[in-house]
C-alpha cells in the first residue's frame, strides 16, 4: 500500500504555499512570494498578508493539484500551518483546511510552522531522532533537540530578533535591496571582515540563548561615523561593513552551537548530526562555520536544499504526515496561534 497523499497548505507569515506529498515523495510545491507586495513598506504589512494569502491559497492548491497531477479526491489528509504567525494569513489556511477536509471528509492535522521546519532535514536525509536542529530564519533563531514528531526540546534561542531580520535591517541601513541575507552575503564577499570589530553579544552569557538587536545599531553607528568622517560611504566601506558584519553573526551562531552540541552530546544519541533549516542556512560563510563546528564535535552535518530550508508546504505535508502515522489528527475546533512554541 503506498503511503498516504498529503496536501499541505502554508500561510503564516509572507509565503503562500501548497504542496502534495506521498511519504518522502514530493509531487508538488508551489510557493507564491509576496516580497514585491511589501516592499514600499520596509517589512510584512500584516493586513496585506493577510489579504494575499486570503486571494491566493485557492490558486496555490490548483497549481499544486495540477503539477502533482492528481484530483482533490485523491488526497488523504490535509495538513494545515495552525501557528505561529501573522493570525490573518494563518485563519486563511486553517479555514481552508477545515473546508477541504470537511468536504472531502479527510482528516486534518494541525501544523506547527516550527516543527515544519524542524522535521524537514528528515524529508532529504536518513536522520534518527535524536538530532540536534538549529533553525535560523527571518522570524525564528532557536536550538531543539528533535526527539519525534511532537517531541522538542528547545536549548536556547534569540531573545530579541532573528538573524535573517538582522540581515535584513544591515541591507536597509546599508542602502541594499530586500531580502537583506543575499545582498549582505554578496557584499560581504568583496570586504575585509577585520577592518571592523562588531560586537559578539551574550557570549559571556552561559547557556544557548542569542541576541541580534545589538547588531544592527552597532552598524547604524559605524556608518554614521563614516559618513560624518569622510561625508559618505565608499563601496570598500559597505562591502567591509558588511563582511564585519556576516563575521559576527557566524561567530556568535558557532560559539553557541559548540555549546548545543556539548548538550546534546550528554545524552550519547545513536547517530549525532546537526541539521539546519531557515532561510539564514542559505548562507555560505554560515554554512562553512557550522560544518567546521560539526567536523571538529565529530556530528554529521545536514541542511534540506534551499527551496525547502525557507518556508513552503511540503514541510508543512511532511510534519502532517509523521504526525498522521502517529494518529496525532485535529479536529473541527482546530484553532490559528499566533503564538505557539514548540
Ligand atoms: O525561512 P525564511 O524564508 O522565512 C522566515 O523567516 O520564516 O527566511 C527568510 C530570511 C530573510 O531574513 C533573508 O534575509 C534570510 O532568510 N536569508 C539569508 C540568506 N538568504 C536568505 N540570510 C543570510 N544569508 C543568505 N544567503
Ligand atoms: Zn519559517
Amino acid at each position: 500500500k503506498p503511503p498516504p497523499l498529503i496536501l499541505g497548505l502554508e500561510s503564516s507569515c509572507d509565503d503562500t504555499a501548497a504542496a502534495l506529498l506521498r511519504g518522502r515523495d514530493v509531487l508538488s510545491s508551489v510557493v507564491m512570494g509576496q516580497n514585491a507586495l511589501h516592499a514600499d513598506f520596509g517589512g510584512v504589512v500584516p493586513e496585506i498578508a493577510a489579504r494575499a494569502h486570503a486571494e491566493r491559497l485557492d490558486l496555490c492548491v490548483e497549481q499544486a493539484l495540477d503539477e502533482a497531477g492528481v484530483t482533490l479526491t485523491q488526497v488523504d489528509a490535509i495538513a494545515v500551518t495552525a501557528g505561529p504567525g501573522l493570525i490573518g494569513g494563518v485563519l486563511s489556511g486553517v479555514m481552508l483546511a477545515k473546508g477541504l477536509a470537511t468536504g472531502l471528509g479527510k482528516p486534518l492535522i494541525g501544523v506547527n510552522h516550527l516543527a515544519g521546519h524542524a522535521l524537514t532535514p528528515r524529508l532529504t536525509d536518513d536522520l534518527t531522532y535524536p538530532y540536534l536542529m538549529l533553525l535560523v530564519s527571518g522570524g525564528h533563531c532557536q536550538f531543539l533537540i528533535v526527539r519525534g514528531a511532537q517531541d522538542f526540546t528547545r536549548l536556547g534561542g534569540t531573545i530579541d530578533d532573528a538573524p535573517g531580520e538582522a540581515f535584513d535591517k544591515t541591507a536597509r541601513i546599508l542602502g541594499l535591496p530586500q531580502p537583506g541575507g543575499p545582498s549582505v552575503e554578496a557584499e560581504a564577499l568583496k570586504g575585509d571582515e577585520k577592518r571592523f570589530r562588531f560586537p559578539r553579544p551574550l557570549l559571556d552569557r552561559e547557556g544557548c540563548d542569542l541576541s541580534f538587536s545589538g547588531l544592527k545599531t552597532a552598524i547604524l553607528r559605524q556608518r554614521d561615523a563614516l559618513i560624518a568622517d569622510q561625508g559618505g560611504l565608499t563601496l570598500q566601506d559597505r562591502a567591509d561593513l558588511c563582511a564585519g558584519f556576516q563575521a559576527a553573526v557566524r561567530d556568535v551562531l558557532m560559539e553557541k552551537t559548540r555549546r548545543a552540541i556539548a548538550a546534546y552530546l550528554d545524552e550519547a544519541p545513536a547517530d549525532p548530526a546537526l541539521a539546519v533549516a531557515g532561510g539564514v542556512a542559505a548562507n555560505q560563510a554560515l554554512r562553512a562555520g557550522l560544518e567546521t563546528v560539526c567536523t571538529d564535535a565529530g556530528l554529521r552535518f545536514t541542511a534540506p536544499p534551499l527551496r525547502l530550508c525557507t518556508d513552503n508546504a511540503a514541510m508543512i505535508a511532511y510534519a502532517g504526515g509523521e504526525m498522521l502515522a502517529a494518529g496525532q489528527t485535529a479536529d473541527m475546533t482546530l484553532s490559528a496561534r499566533p503564538r505557539w512554541p514548540l
